[in-house]
């Protein structure tokens, strides 16, 4: 395990010696205290030899900047439908009503899926509570139906099995919505746990990039990766044999108090940043970064007018996103 900003990074770095592409080794996967997370499914190579056959066409840096376009308009669309519901209401969910709508609309348009009704904000406050997620559930699958359909008429040879079309399908739904939404309803939750950040960020709206770098430092939803060693190799001294997996802790090394002063303190005037959110650190990253940072921006530029309103609702337990306008 690498734990080290300094190591994670080098590791990260050298891809011929540390492959993202080898099969994690039995004894990571078995170790008593260690749990094989879903959030290394698509580094793992059983079936994802097609993934960037799939899935290039959506990934593209053209693709994902002309997207980067409209995802700041509906951004805008998406916090004001927030903000009707807030006020409607008198409680919203950052993470419900905000991120998960935000993140699959930009998803929808990424592969050119019809608009929902959803979006449309008469249906939005008519959605009840308790029906909300079975909303959210219904309109993943139509997405997932969509991207499906899309894989499956990719001209590959042979084509794409049943398994190879799901493995797809997951590698771009669960990045696409899940990471940036964690981000969005996390780090709303994180500047309204530091009030003072808010003010700052009020008084100061050029801080919007900094704040959300340090958002993606704070939040790291990608907790791990794995790399297997294609040599025998020396790592501070341990001997690390080849074939065998190394696993490199992007949130330890995003708290790495040798690169980061203070490293337990959320500061939204973070300079220099050098976090591993999106994976190793100037070496490859994920292929939706830049699209990320464009909706985490737009959602705090959006959301600053009423951000110095919002309270969280209730005992500040991880994963509470809901908020009230303060008394
Ligand atoms: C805050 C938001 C995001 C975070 C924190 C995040 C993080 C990551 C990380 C850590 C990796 C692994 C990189 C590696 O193996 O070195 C990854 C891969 C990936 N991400 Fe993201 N990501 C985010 C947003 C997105 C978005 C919006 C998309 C697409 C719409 C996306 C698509 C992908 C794909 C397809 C991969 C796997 C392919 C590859 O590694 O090249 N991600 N992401």
């Amino acid at each position: 395990m690498l734990t080290k900003h300094a190591d994670i990074s080098w590791v990260a770095r050298n891809s011929q010696i540390f492959s993202a592409d080898e099969p994690p080794s039995p004894s990571s996967q078995t170790s008593p205290d260690f749990c094989w997370p879903s959030d290394l499914a698509w580094n793992t190579p059983a079936t994802d030899r097609k993934l960037p056959q799939l899935l290039g066409a959506f990934l593209t840096p053209r693709t994902m900047a002309a997207l980067e376009k409209s995802c700041r308009a509906l951004a805008t669309r998406s916090v004001a439908q927030f903000v009707q519901r807030l006020d409607e209401h008198g409680e919203a969910d950052i993470d419900r009503h905000l991120g998960a709508r935000l993140t699959l609309a930009a998803v929808r348009e990424l592969v050119g899926a019809p608009e929902q009704g959803w979006d449309d904000p008469a249906n939005c406050h008519e959605t009840s509570e308790s029906s909300t997620d079975a909303e959210y559930d219904r309109q993943t699958e139509a997405l997932h139906q969509h991207v499906a359909a899309l894989v499956r008429a990719r001209p590959t040879d042979p084509p794409p099995t049943a398994r190879e079309v799901d493995h797809a399908v997951a590698g771009l739904l669960v990045p696409g919505c899940r990471t940036t939404r964690t981000a969005i309803s996390g780090g709303v939750r994180a500047l309204l746990e530091h009030p003072a950040e808010v003010g700052k960020l009020a008084a100061n709206p050029g801080l919007v990039s900094s704040a959300g770098e340090e958002i993606l430092r704070w939040t790291t939803d990608s907790l791990q990766l794995a790399r297997g060693c294609t040599q025998d190799i020396e790592i501070r001294g341990q001997q690390i044999r080849k074939g065998e997996t190394l696993v490199l802790w992007l949130r330890a090394g995003n708290r790495d108090g040798d690169v980061f002063p203070d490293p337990d303190r959320f500061d939204i005037g973070r300079f220099p940043n050098p976090h591993f959110a999106f994976g190793g650190y100037r070496g490859h990253i994920s292929p939706g970064a830049n699209l990320a940072r464009v909706q985490l921006r737009a959602t705090l530029r959006a959301l600053l007018p009423v951000l110095p309103t919002l309270e969280l609702l209730g005992p500040t337990a991880p994963g509470v996103t809901a908020v009230r306008r303060r008394a």
